[in-house]
């Protein structure tokens, strides 16, 4: 690449980000940041769980990284950018999947602000293959990142969050 080409592309990417800041009004908080650190890619820990509030504060926790990670994926799709760099991010979201029935023990249907409707307990069965479905959505979608397979991606990521929004619709109550 000539050095005229790079100082081309290096304007380019800084009008980018220029742009992206004025759209976020300002606000730097709410800007891309890429992929989540390694570190921060952390599953919650049990069963056995010391009271049903460690459940539910454990979950919500997971499912709030899993959001930050979605909101990532989004950016990095709109951006055109490699996809590769998030394979660690997705892979995180497929065990974190795995692992959804049972951060939901007996006990933990209500407090701590927990969202989850009793439908977790009564239609269990519908609830674990929603995660379930979840799953392989993520396993694909992990594999196309791996491939760095931008327009894959950005085709499953769709499928992936209709995952999401499938199990929202029967499972969680409606935020706020
Ligand atoms: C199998 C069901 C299921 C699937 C699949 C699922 N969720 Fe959820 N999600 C829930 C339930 C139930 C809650 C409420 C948990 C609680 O409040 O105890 C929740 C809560 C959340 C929250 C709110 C966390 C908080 O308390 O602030 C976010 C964000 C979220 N999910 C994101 C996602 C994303 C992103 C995906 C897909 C990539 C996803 N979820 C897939 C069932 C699911």
């Amino acid at each position: 690449m000539s050095n005229r080409v790079i100082m081309a592309a290096i304007v380019v990417l800084g009008a980018l980000a220029a742009t992206g800041g004025l759209l976020a009004g300002g606000a730097r908080a709410d800007a891309p940041q890429g992929p989540v650190p390694a570190a921060d890619l952390v599953l919650p820990a049990g069963p056995p769980f010391a009271s049903a509030a460690e459940a539910i504060e454990a979950r919500r926790k997971a499912y709030k990284l899993s959001g930050k990670i979605f909101k990532e994926l989004k950016a990095a799709i709109e951006a055109g950018a490699p996809v590769k760099p998030y394979a660690a991010d997705v892979q995180f979201l497929v065990a974190w999947s795995r692992k959804i029935p049972v951060m939901f023990p007996p006990g933990s249907d209500s407090g701590h602000d927990t969202k989850a409707l009793p439908e977790v307990w009564t239609d269990r069965t519908h609830f674990e293959r929603d995660a379930a479905d979840y799953t392989e959505a993520a396993e694909t979608l992990a594999r196309l990142a791996e491939a760095d397979d931008q327009a894959g991606f950005a085709r499953q990521f769709q499928a992936t969050g209709k995952a999401c929004a499938a199990c929202h619709k029967a499972f969680r109550a409606r935020l706020n």
